[in-house]
């Protein structure tokens, strides 16, 4: 029997955060043995909102880097860049013709990016969830692994699978999302009542996966928490210190009432010491492989290359269907 297919991305705008990798990268690194899996860089979203050239094509090689820094095999999974792979754009116009003014404008990312770029409310940002629907539904993706804040665009790239299916006959698999339980979302070390994000603006909410060791404890320790001094998960009176322990859960793979046991007789300065520790054990070996395959543009090359070819084979096949089901030429 053939492996189920995954595909999932990320955009390639920004640094990766540590709710990047926890909330996807690392759940992708223990699927790639049982799933057939497809990971893309998402550059063409990436232009809803304004970038520099250089530093798009820059941060594209360093997710890509980053991706097999941390542990994705590029001879198990096919690893693409999705502007490599023209099928996404033209699938995801035509998707764009099966999708509803009504049920885009509900989108929350929509409506906070509309908030944060008032200047820049392209029709991109508006369409984004269809192309996103392209992304995954060319690959006919049984799972795709995301975090908790892209739910709500799988939940439309089902929706939209299904009017097409209904129309046409079945040509879509209708995919299911996954999300790990203790990394759906991590949160802000400032702000531990938002989503920990790529475009803060205070440098102390957020960990990046480059970030040195010195910088991670430091973030670490001046974590938000709250006046208890008591290691207990309770997300709504005690979210800074439930965040801190997602985040050493997610790392460590320790129940909730593992931690708390663990740190029944600990003030919060160790334990954010000790949690800091655990982030940068993990980071470190990533970022050593990540400096070398960066400086490799070679390899990287060769590995995107062969990535496209293998994506387009199967990407080719479902937008022929498609357009001959829907008339066109
Ligand atoms: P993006 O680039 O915003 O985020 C990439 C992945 O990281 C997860 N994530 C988090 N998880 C937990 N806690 C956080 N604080 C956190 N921040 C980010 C996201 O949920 C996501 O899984 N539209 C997508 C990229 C995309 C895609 C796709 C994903 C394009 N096409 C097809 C899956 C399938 C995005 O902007 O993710």
């Amino acid at each position: 029997m053939s492996k189920k297919i995954i595909l999932s991305g990320i955009q390639a705008t920004g640094k990766l955060t540590l709710g990047n990798y926890l909330g996807a990268i690392d759940n992708w690194v223990k699927m790639q043995e049982e799933y057939d899996c497809y990971y893309m860089i998402a550059n063409l979203h990436s232009l809803t909102v304004r970038n520099n050239p250089e530093t798009l094509r820059n941060n594209t090689l360093k997710i890509l880097s980053m991706y097999i820094a941390a542990g994705l095999d590029p001879e198990k999974n096919t690893i693409f860049i999705q502007s490599q792979v023209k099928e996404h754009a033209e699938l995801g116009w035509i998707l764009d013709c099966y999708t509803y003014m009504g049920e885009l404008s509900r989108m929350t990312q929509f409506k906070d990016k509309s908030k944060k770029h008032a200047d820049n409310i392209n029709a991109g940002l508006f369409t984004y969830p269809a192309l996103m629907a392209a992304d995954i539904l060319l690959y006919k993706a049984d799972l795709v692994p995301v975090g908790q804040d892209q739910m709500q665009h799988l939940e439309i790239t089902r929706d939209i699978a299904e009017r097409f299916n209904k129309l046409y006959g079945e040509t879509f698999v209708i995919p299911e999302g996954y999300v790990r339980k203790s990394s759906a979302k991590i949160m802000g070390l400032q702000d531990p009542t938002s989503k920990m994000s790529k475009s803060a603006t205070n440098l102390n909410d957020v960990v990046f996966l480059e970030d040195e060791p010195e910088v991670i404890l430091k973030k670490f320790k001046k974590a938000v928490t709250d006046s208890d001094n008591k290691v207990k998960f309770d997300v709504e009176n005690k979210p800074g210190v439930s965040n801190l322990m997602q985040i050493y859960s997610s790392i460590t793979g320790k129940s909730m009432d593992e931690i708390e046991n663990e740190f029944a007789n600990s003030g919060y300065g160790e334990f954010k010491t000790k949690v800091a520790e655990a982030v940068v054990k993990k980071t470190e070996p990533i970022q050593k492989k990540y400096k070398e395959l960066l400086a490799n543009k070679e390899y990287l090359e060769k590995i995107y290359t062969k990535g496209a070819e293998k994506a387009r084979k199967l990407a080719s096949k479902t937008l022929e269907d498609v357009k001959e089901r829907i008339g066109i030429i």
